[in-house]
């Protein structure tokens, strides 16, 4: 059987760490205070947001909450963002996605401090990534470099297919795993033979929104598998992107759904607010 990655054991390191980071900031007289906006009601927003303002209280870090309603308008949200950009003693600025659909998301995450930008998503911060400058980077492909690093598992020099393009998680993901030395294929939608681009993988990045979508067939022997997806199936029972049951007995590790990826996302939040101290 296949190396089960522990994103539960290793997002609790981690925030072990950051807690101990923050404390050391303590004792310097530093404190670290992320706001935290949400818009509308969404209930997964709610409870994504809930978790992060738990996760601010485990480490130490002060959290600020902006619960606005739906019909907020733009001009207000962008006015909260500036006044938030220019208090000093808010060290991050984070706005839970998606947006209501009359709020035009690009223009609010490029309203924000690209010195606050704790999720990464500034265009600045989308740059410094690619060219290898300080900067954010996006906590849920940041995320899987830590499991996979923690895990023994070595990118450099090694095949790995991402499979998805989006801004927050494919495309960042593939720059970070170019970063790390990984020879990078980037697969989507729109690629013809997919199987034929997976099996090349030696570190195989799911992040393609089906559910169980990826089985064995399209998994090289001994690949590490990593899963982004998060889905509830057909028992209300929670899934990700790829077949688990159908995948481990041909990889040599893999991410289960839930206690895989999900969980690192908000430990590397956790991990970029403590960081922001020294951007600032
Ligand atoms: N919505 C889904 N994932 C995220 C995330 O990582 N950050 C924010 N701000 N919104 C999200």
């Amino acid at each position: 059987m296949p190396q089960i990655i522990d994103g539960k054991a290793i997002s609790a390191q981690i925030k072990d760490e950051v807690k101990e980071k923050v404390s050391q900031l303590k004792e310097q007289g530093i404190s670290v205070c992320l706001a935290v906006i949400q818009v509308g009601n969404d209930p997964a927003s709610s409870v994504y947001v809930g978790n992060k303002k738990k996760a601010c209280a485990y480490v130490g870090i002060e959290s600020l909450s902006y619960e606005l309603a739906e019909e907020t308008t733009q001009e207000e949200l962008l006015s909260l963002i500036r006044e938030l950009n220019q208090k000093e003693e808010v060290n991050g600025i984070l706005v839970q996605l998606p947006l209501p659909g009359h709020i035009d998301e690009n223009a609010v995450i490029g309203a924000i401090d690209p010195r606050k930008d704790v999720d990464g998503f500034h265009p600045q911060s989308v740059g410094t990534l690619c060219i290898g400058q300080p900067g954010f980077v996006s906590c849920t492909p940041a995320g899987i470099i830590e499991l996979l690093k923690r895990s023994g598992v070595k990118i450099a020099g090694k095949e790995c297919v991402v499979i998805g393009r989006s801004n927050i998680v494919g495309k960042p993901m593939a720059l970070l795993l170019l970063r790390e030395n990984g020879t990078v294929t980037v697969a989507h939608s729109k690629t013809e033979n997919l199987k034929e681009v997976t099996a090349r993988a030696d570190i195989l990045i799911v992040a393609v929104g089906k559910p169980r979508m990826i089985t064995a067939e399209y998994v090289k022997e001994g690949a590490v598998v990593i899963d982004v997806g998060i889905h509830r199936n057909e028992n209300n029972k929670l899934c990700g992107d790829v077949d688990y049951e159908d995948v481990a007995p041909v990889c040599s590790a893999i991410t289960p759904v839930p206690g895989g990826v999900g969980p690192m996302t908000i430990a590397m939040l956790m991990y970029n607010c403590a960081n922001s101290v020294s951007l600032q």
